[in-house]
């Protein structure tokens, strides 16, 4: 088997620390290893501790950065120290479970290029997570398969506890603001297989969580940069299409003399044009896969926004509803749904 570095990045840690380490020191006999401690000078002196426990042991390090500069980071910092063929990440708080580490390390050797530990594959669970905190996870989790179409296989994008060769990450630029490293790896990665091993995400037992709402947000902004920003492009060119549909209509009305009934249809026609055009070869230019014209048939399907829009205003309206309101209701709904079918059916 090859040599292994399992990183831990560690904020406040201090009561798991030594229980960690030892768990690992059991699940790896045997194996060649050493492990990575990235702590960010934690106040509650986990630092120290961990230079206590490095001076036990030949093959623990300790990665010392001045302050708290966030997970994915730590994880970087974790990796350049790191000597061995693979690199695994592993939270300090025993909410992974070392145990596991053996089953990774031989699916990696069997040539998957990462093997992520996962909550939502058979078998995987959650213990002790409130609803609230389920219902984000998942949207988060469904929020990646939309945007990120490499991410779509994998069941736990949000997973912190993974191994991969780190050839995978070798001259990959990262940014790395957040808790999600996972993902941009995914993204930007260079690999072929990857694979799921089921596990339970227990409980933190002491200390407490880092995660903090300002990393959903964080989140938010790492998924839609590293879709280019296609939400955005999305709706810059929904907006042009508005654009095209009023001044189509207007020139075939007052200076054709076409009728609205008629001039209507060609304008809506045009614009759905015109959107896909600038979504081919612009929004979705790196995901056009097929012939052009069965996009170009496909497009059409994008119908299903003003669908959508229409039947929201007349359900929001019938129960007594504002009309303005169940119009911005509806036009939010539609460009939601005519947006997961361009993700999905026309530019999957
Ligand atoms: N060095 C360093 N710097 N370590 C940090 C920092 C930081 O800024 N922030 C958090 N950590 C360490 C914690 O000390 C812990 O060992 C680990 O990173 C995870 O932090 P938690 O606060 O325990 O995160 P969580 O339990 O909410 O979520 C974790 O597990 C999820 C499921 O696998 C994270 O790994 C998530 O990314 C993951 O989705
Ligand atoms: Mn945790």
């Amino acid at each position: 088997m090859h040599k292994i570095s399992v990183i831990v990045p560690t904020y406040n840690e201090k009561k798991n620390l030594k229980r960690l380490t030892d768990k690992i020191f059991k699940a790896l006999e045997g194996v060649d290893f050493e492990i990575i401690v990235v702590d960010d000078n934690s106040p509650d002196g986990t630092g120290q501790l961990a230079d206590e426990i490095a001076s036990k042991h030949l093959n623990v390090k300790v990665v010392h950065r001045p302050g708290k500069l966030g997970l994915g980071t730590a994880i970087l910092d974790g990796a350049a120290a790191s000597e061995g063929e693979f690199v695994s990440v592993i939270d300090a708080d025993l909410q992974h479970p070392p145990e596991l580490l053996k089953t990774m390390l031989e699916k990696a050797s069997e040539g998957y290029d990462i093997v992520i530990a996962s909550r939502y594959v058979e078998g995987g669970r959650v213990e002790g997570w409130s609803f609230t905190r389920r219902l984000i996870s998942k949207g988060a989790l469904w929020l990646s398969h939309i945007l990120l179409p490499k991410t779509r296989s994998v069941k736990d994008t949000q997973s912190g506890y993974f191994i991969f060769k780190k050839d995978v990450i070798d001259g990959v630029r990262f940014n790395a603001r957040g808790f999600k490293l996972l993902i941009e790896i995914l993204v930007k990665g260079k690999y072929d297989k990857v694979v799921e091993v089921p596990y339970t995400f227990k409980s933190r037992e002491a200390g407490e969580s880092k995660m903090r709402l300002n990393e959903i947000f964080n989140y938010l902004m790492q998924v839609i940069r590293l879709s280019n920003y296609r939400t955005f492009k999305f709706m810059a060119v929904g907006i042009s299409g508005v654009f095209v549909n009023l001044g189509t209509l207007w020139y075939l009305v007052s200076f054709l003399s076409v009728s609205e009934l008629v001039a209507g249809v060609v304008a809506i026609e045009l614009s759905i044009l015109s959107n896909f055009l600038f979504n081919d070869f612009w929004t979705f230019k790196d995901r056009r896969r097929g012939r052009f014209v069965y996009r170009l048939i496909k497009c059409h399907g994008s119908a299903i926004g003003p669908i959508v829009n229409y039947a929201t205003l007349a359900v929001l309206v019938w129960v007594g509803v504002h009309y303005l309101v169940s119009d911005a209701i509806g036009i939010l709904l539609g460009f939601a749904a005519n947006y997961l079918f361009s993700e999905t059916v026309i530019w999957s």
